[in-house]
């Protein structure tokens, strides 16, 4: 037989004799359903710690091993080897100050009856402590100093037989790896410490060493003691805990516990600890107000904060202008939110055409999915704002087929927004100007269009209950329909910039070649003045050529189309005037007068012009046109020359005779028809 087989031989036989022996083990990481005896104030928490003690004053608690414990090897009165080691925390109300500690205890009995707490620990009596009869080992860990058991501080460890008055202790702390150094440690601290007593029944020596729950176990105890406990220890013995409390809350937990007879008690596994309450309700409710409150406020305020930031950046965005005076105008004022959404944002992509007054966008309205058309009018001044808003409320109840309706307004901090009906046909200008054959109108559409704006127009005149001049009558504000019919839209638009200005600088609006010269010299509009407008729009409708058209080569010379017209009637030749794109399907007698009525329209002198009523009676044939031969009067030729009757009409304007920012256009028209006066 080899050395070896022998040495398997004899591990067998050490084995089996280990195997008789008592060698009882158990560990508890954590003590989620385990079967410990409790007794006095000791409870299992619900998440498996085991509390000796709650926060309550002069009790006691017990926590025990539910079977009793052979501590004699086999046969011997020697005390069995053992070993136990335990993590334990003590959390006291008071950082500098506890309740009384924890005993790790030996106990020939289940609980320790008639032990009284505080100082007493749980353990002993007045009248048995020291007993030797007692059969009592303790390990324990106090901290408070009870100078009757002859303590040696606050904060120590000692080893109690049979007695309080320690046979050893050893102020809390550990030796550093090295051994070197001597770290203190609180008991009562908080934190969690674990603890290793171990019993060589051989060398009857106990050693108990403590450390941080993170250092691992240091090799020097903190305390040895050479002492036989076979006097000590029954044969049968329960192994637990005792903690009391005094005066002092104080709560004593175990964190989890192992123990062996005869052999090294398991390693606990520290991270399947359970956790200890991180503060006790105490100082919970403190710490919520002293962190949680100013944290919880913090945030609080933060997102009140941002949410006042959005509401004022949306309500910034959306904001509008309103005033009392507007109450009345409910229905006919628009949300600048509709608006934006309505037209995505103004987007350019919904641009229509950049007018004279702002830019006009399409847009759908919201919930009603009406199409509309939004002009922007940039208006800084809120100098009669008020006269004009009302004048586009009253404006927004006219109701003619040959008016572009006016569905309402909205105000904003230096801008005007104006909601119309969208035409689906667009501007009459793209139809008179572009080069595209699609866009040609024949003649019955041309006249169809014509009639209707003169009948648009005399409504506003006449027809309603309170005068409405237009003031820019022009091809590019004629817009047409679905069927194609003209309506007149952006009427009275320029009147905002009239109000409220000094008529010594008045700057007209309106656009150059539609304007009547008086208009031009004294700023004012009068029904007359459209009719001088209408005129220019009659000649351009029937030419298709602009009233100043610009000879694109030498910038100098343009082509003035009421001299031109003129030109072609002078020579008795009026129908060559008309538009080359017209072709030859037309009634030469309707475009004849509709250029005829285009001159008339154009004289220079309001009084000389039809009224709107008169117009429409011409044009549809109710009335014979006046002869025009008295146009011809006029001595003067189409030269640049000046009108003679020019001086005397300007002495009735003497104050702004002079500042006409037209005078070059309006002296051609005035050289051209004043001389019928
Ligand atoms: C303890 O005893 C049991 C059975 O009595 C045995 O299976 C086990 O191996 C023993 N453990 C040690 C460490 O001796
Ligand atoms: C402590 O435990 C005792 C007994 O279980 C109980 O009566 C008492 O209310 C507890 N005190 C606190 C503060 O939990
Ligand atoms: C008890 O231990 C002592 C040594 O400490 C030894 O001499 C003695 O024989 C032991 N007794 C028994 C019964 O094993
Ligand atoms: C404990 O600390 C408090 C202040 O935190 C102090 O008032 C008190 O005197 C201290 N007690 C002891 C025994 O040191
Ligand atoms: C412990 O042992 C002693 C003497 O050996 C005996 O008097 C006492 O009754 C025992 N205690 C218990 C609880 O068995
Ligand atoms: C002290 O405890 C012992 C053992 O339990 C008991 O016999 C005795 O009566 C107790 N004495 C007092 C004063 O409570
Ligand atoms: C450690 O504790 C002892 C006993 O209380 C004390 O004398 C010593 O100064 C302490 N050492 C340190 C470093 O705090
Ligand atoms: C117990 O008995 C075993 C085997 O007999 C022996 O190895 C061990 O040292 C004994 N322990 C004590 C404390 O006497």
């Amino acid at each position: 037989m080899s050395s070896k087989l022998l040495a398997l031989f004899f591990m067998f036989v050490t084995l089996v004799v280990a195997s008789e022996d008592n060698n009882i083990s158990f560990t508890y990481n954590g003590f989620k359903s385990s079967h410990l005896y409790l007794d006095g104030v000791a409870e299992l928490t619900s998440n498996g710690l085991l509390r000796l003690t709650n926060d309550s004053r002069q009790q006691k608690g017990h926590a025990f091993y539910p079977n009793p414990i052979v501590f004699n090897n086999g046969s011997s009165s020697n005390v069995s080897s053992f070993s136990t080691t335990f993590v334990f925390a003590i959390k006291s109300e008071f950082p500098n100050l506890s309740g009384h500690g924890i005993v790790f205890v030996l106990s020939p009995t289940k609980g320790l009856p008639n032990s009284l707490p505080s100082q007493y620990l749980g353990l002993f009596n007045e009248s048995n402590n020291g007993n030797n009869n007692n059969h009592v080992f303790g390990l324990e860990l106090d901290t408070i100093m009870n100078t009757e058991f002859d303590d040696i501080n606050d904060n120590h460890v000692g080893i109690d037989i049979n007695g309080l008055k320690s046979e050893k202790s050893a102020s809390a702390g550990y030796y550093d790896i090295d051994g070197n150094e001597f770290k203190n440690l609180s008991l009562f601290s908080g934190l969690p410490m674990q603890i290793w007593l171990e019993y060589d029944g051989v060398k009857k020596k106990i050693d108990v060493t403590l450390a941080p729950i993170n250092v691992v176990k240091p090799k020097q105890p903190l305390l040895s003691l050479n002492k036989d406990l076979s006097s000590i220890l029954n044969t049968s013995m329960y192994v637990g805990f005792s903690s009391s409390t005094g005066s002092i809350l104080t709560s004593h937990y175990i964190l989890g516990w192992s123990f062996k007879v005869n052999g090294q008690a398991q390693n606990l596994v520290i991270s399947e600890l359970p956790k200890l309450p991180t503060l006790d309700e105490k100082h919970d409710s403190k710490a919520i107000m002293i962190i949680g409150l100013p944290l919880i406020s913090l945030c609080l305020i933060l997102m009140v904060a941002i949410a006042i930031f959005h509401f004022i950046k949306r309500k910034k965005m959306f904001s509008e202008l309103h005033e009392d005076w507007e109450k009345d105008y409910g229905t006919q004022r628009f949300k600048y939110k509709d608006l934006y959404f309505a037209t995505k944002g103004f987007k350019e992509k919904e641009l229509l055409g950049t007018g004279g007054f702002g830019r006009v966008y399409k847009g759908v309205m919201p919930i009603s999915k009406l199409e509309v058309a939004v002009k922007r009018v940039s208006h800084e001044s809120r100098q009669g704002m008020k006269e004009f808003v009302a004048e586009i409320v009253s404006i927004g109840r006219l109701r003619h087929r040959n008016l572009v309706p006016l569905l309402g307004y909205c105000r904003r901090k230096g801008e005007l927004l104006l909601v119309y009906d969208y035409m689906q046909n667009g501007s009459l200008d793209k139809y008179l100007h572009t080069k595209q054959q699609r866009f040609t109108l024949n003649w019955s559409q041309r006249f169809r269009i014509i009639k209707g704006v003169a009948s648009g127009l005399f409504y506003l005149h006449e027809e309603w209950e309170q005068v409405v001049i237009h003031r820019d009558i022009k091809a590019s504000n004629v817009l047409l329909d679905g069927e194609m019919n003209g309506r007149l839209g952006d009427f009275g638009l320029s009147r905002l910039y009239d109000h409220g200005t000094d008529p010594q600088t008045t700057h007209v609006v309106g656009t150059l070649g539609y304007l009547a010269p008086e208009h031009t010299r004294t700023g004012k509009a009068t029904t007359s003045s459209d009719v001088y407008s209408f005129g220019a729009f009659l000649l351009e409708v029937v030419c298709g050529k602009r009233p100043i058209e610009q000879v694109r080569e030498c910038e100098s010379e343009s082509i003035i189309l009421v001299d031109y017209v003129y030109d072609c009637w002078k020579r008795g030749e009026i129908i060559e005037a008309k538009d080359v794109n017209l072709g030859v399907d037309y009634v030469v007698e309707e475009v004849e007068l509709v250029l005829k009525l285009g001159l008339l329209c154009s004289h220079c002198e309001a009084l000389a012009r039809p009224s709107m009523r008169q117009v429409l009676r011409y044009l549809e044939r109710d009335l014979q046109l006046p002869d025009l031969s008295f146009l011809s009067l006029s001595s003067m030729g189409l030269s640049y020359g000046q009108c003679e009757n020019f001086q005397d009409f300007g002495m009735s304007y003497p104050s702004s005779s002079m500042d006409r920012p037209f005078s070059h256009t309006s002296s051609i028209a005035e050289s051209l028809l004043s001389g019928g006066r």
